[in-house]
């Protein structure tokens, strides 16, 4: 079973071919991130055309890496929400016309269900098992999932004002470190203290309550910084504690939806999964506990159309094919 898996929601254009489900024949993507830059964020109108620009080439692309053609391919999947809706529009369309054409399936994946799903993708062993627990950080969403069965979730409590990713991309900006923030955030704060600043760790300390709030600790950072102008202290002091602030609340209340729901495998997806210290504090507080704690290969950690394709590939085996009316939504609930 070859699926053509197409991903368009964000800036991210990527297409890939998955074998029966887990098996990456391509992955190929292609970041606009250097056009966006220069803002400080996605410019939603550049992305949707940019997305056109290449939506075309890095379809070809990933077939001809696969080494199949149009004619071998069984079904296509395809991001439909949530997302910026120009750009999720471009591989909508784009995966209609391959399916109209070669008269395969059309299936339609919900872009937080594919994050979940880069934990099942080859050379993650073993695959997890259900039920599990998902921290699902990126740079739209941050919620804690339980997943019962392929297809059957349940969001336990999700943030309730700025995602992680938005955080860290929004402490980034203020400090004029680049963006996206997460990625430099990471790497900085490895030459901090994360003891430097003991930021407030928000909703922390209730017990069976999963919801997040990052904004607090965003303004926090601003609030301390405005107030040192004179700064002595170190950028990289800042934002280690800001990150590690962030992945305590992050761990814990994971590790507590867990244990209190009786579930014995906890799995991380989204962009912010690719953060080094939320992987490291993750597996550790985890494996205390008990759980095997599965964390997606790093290639696949960020927006890609591989975790798509094995999305897709369950949606298609439960028979939740699309039809031509299949629609993009900005605002798609797992
Ligand atoms: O999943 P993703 O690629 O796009 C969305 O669906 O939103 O996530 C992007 C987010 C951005 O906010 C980015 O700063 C964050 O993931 N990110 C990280 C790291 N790498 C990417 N955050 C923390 N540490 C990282 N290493
Ligand atoms: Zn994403």
């Amino acid at each position: 079973m070859l699926i053509l898996a197409i991903e368009s929601s964000c800036d991210e254009t990527s297409a890939a071919v998955v074998k029966d489900g887990h098996e990456v024949l391509s992955n190929v993507i292609a970041s606009q991130i250097e056009f966006h830059k220069k803002y400080g964020g996605i410019v939603p109108e550049v992305a949707s055309r940019k997305h056109i620009e290449v939506i075309n080439p890095i379809i070809k692309e990933a077939l001809d890496q696969a080494n199949v053609g149009f004619k071998d391919i069984n079904a296509v999947a395809v991001t439909c929400g949530p997302g910026l809706v120009g750009s999720l529009l471009v591989g909508v369309c784009a995966a209609k016309a391959i399916a109209y054409s070669l008269n395969i399936p059309l299936i339609g994946v919900n872009h937080l269900e594919g994050h979940m799903y880069a934990n099942f993708l080859i050379p993650q062993s073993p695959s997890p098992q259900f039920p599990f627990i998902a921290l699902l950080v990126s740079g739209g969403h941050t919620m804690i999932v339980e997943a019962k069965d392929h297809g059957k979730y349940k969001v336990l409590g999700q943030t309730r004002d700025d995602a992680a990713g938005e955080a860290f991309d929004k402490v980034a900006r203020f400090l004029k470190l680049g963006f996206p923030g997460g990625p430099v955030i990471d790497k900085l704060a490895r030459e901090g203290n994360p003891k430097a600043v003991d930021f407030k760790r928000p909703m922390i300390e209730k017990e069976f309550h999963y919801d997040f709030s990052f904004s607090g600790i965003k303004t926090a950072v601003v609030n301390l910084v405005m107030r040192n102008t004179s700064c002595v202290m170190r950028v990289e002091d800042i934002v280690a504690s800001f990150q590690q602030a962030v992945v305590d609340v992050l761990v814990e209340k994971t590790i507590k939806a867990a244990v209190n729901h009786n579930i014995k495998t906890v799995c991380l997806a989204g962009g912010v999964s690719a953060n080094s210290l939320l992987r490291k504090q993750l597996k550790e507080a985890g494996e205390k506990e008990g759980l095997a704690v599965i964390l997606p290969s790093l290639e696949y950690t960020t927006d890609n159309a591989a975790m798509i394709g094995c999305a897709g590939y369950y949606r298609l085996l439960n028979g939740k094919v699309a039809d031509f009316s299949l629609r993009p939504s900005a605002i798609l609930k797992l």
